[in-house]
């Protein structure tokens, strides 16, 4: 599967005229499964609606779509649609598992330099290989990814660069990537909101890259005071994000700039912050990037559900990421 799957129109459900569908829409709610997955306050505060009525539509559409009945066989069967990209590097995508997942977000963590960037845009070339190299494109159906630039460092020149290398058509590549560049918070969710519309346009969009996810947070909320605030609306972006790559079987990559390991590092805990929400099928993976020797790096995963914590060693090199 992919997402072709149409789930059925926000008209449909009893009591949803044009105009109520409108402002849904608006906010991100595009479908029936969207708004089964969507809170009450996020209805009543955002869309207007009263609370006895964003109760009963939520209800309604839960029920539409047998949430209610949903049994670990389902889960397991949304887990069989899961597929995965590869990074470039066997060492990392056998550290992943076989690579990034869809139906899952990925954060990836390190200090400057650590090819955070770098491999977002591997990821944003690879994805649009065949099933057979790594991506997920079939033979009629090209892959599209929407790159979310917080920083100003994309770079298309290295996208090229990356292309050739793996003989894709470059100018082609470059087409198949959605570039956003986002200069505040509150752009950069609305950005997230439009893209189950783009994808119900009809792009095929298996990948979202944001670099970095947390630098606005960062900028635009400055001390204490405002702390509780920022993480509650960071918390709504990754739950937006985990909607959309649940529902759509889609690969979310982020970025997170910290200073220093691990241990002792200093900045958002992001899968942390939406560790107690179980969302629909969306799982959670952190990747912590750090310098090795030379042009290597070395990637440990972290909390990973069913993985143990290990580690891998790659090489940014002129063709991307590459083994050791
Ligand atoms: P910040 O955004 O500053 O937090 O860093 P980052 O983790 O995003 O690092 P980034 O992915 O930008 O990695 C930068 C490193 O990638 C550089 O230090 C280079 O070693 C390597 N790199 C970037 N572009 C190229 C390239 O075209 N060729 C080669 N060989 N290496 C590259
Ligand atoms: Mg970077």
């Amino acid at each position: 599967m992919s997402n072709e799957k149409v789930p059925t129109n926000l008209e449909d459900l009893p009591g949803v005229g044009p105009k109520t569908a409108k402002k849904l829409r608006e906010v991100g709610i595009y479908s029936i499964q969207d708004l089964a997955m969507s809170s009450v306050h996020e209805l009543v505060e955002k869309v207007g609606l009263g609370e006895e009525t964003a109760k009963k539509l939520i209800e309604m559409a839960e029920e539409m779509i047998g949430k209610g009945l949903s049994t670990a066989y389902d889960f397991y069967q949304a887990r069989k649609n899961v597929e995965k990209i590869t990074t470039g590097s066997h060492a990392l995508d056998d550290l992943l598992g076989g690579g990034i997942e869809t139906q899952a977000l990925i954060e990836c963590f390190g200090e400057f330099g650590s090819g955070k960037t770098q491999l977002g845009h591997q990821l944003a070339v690879n994805v649009q290989l065949p099933k057979e190299m790594g991506g997920l494109a079939t033979p009629d159906s090209p892959v599209k990814a929407v790159y979310i630039d917080t920083e100003g460092t994309f770079r298309p020149e290295r996208i090229e660069q990356m292309a050739k290398a793996l003989n894709l058509n470059p100018e082609e590549t470059l087409k198949n990537i959605f570039y956003i560049k986002v200069f505040n918070t509150d752009y950069q969710v609305r950005v997230v909101r439009k893209i189950p519309h783009l994808i119900h346009e009809g792009h095929n969009i298996r990948l979202i890259v944001i670099d970095s996810i947390t630098a606005h947070f960062r900028a635009e909320y400055v001390g204490r005071g405002v702390l509780a605030e920022r993480q509650q609306k960071l918390n709504q972006h990754l739950r937006d994000l985990l909607k959309i790559a649940s529902i759509y079987n889609v690969a979310v990559y982020v970025t997170n700039q910290v200073m220093a390991k691990p241990e002792g590092f200093f900045g958002l805990d992001l899968v942390q912050a939406v560790g107690g929400h179980v969302l629909a099928h969306a799982i959670t993976y952190r990747i912590f990037l750090r310098k090795g020797k030379e042009k290597t790096r070395i990637a440990r995963l972290i909390d990973a559900p069913h993985l143990p914590e290990r580690e891998a060693i790659f090489r940014i090199s002129d063709e991307g990421i590459r083994d050791v």
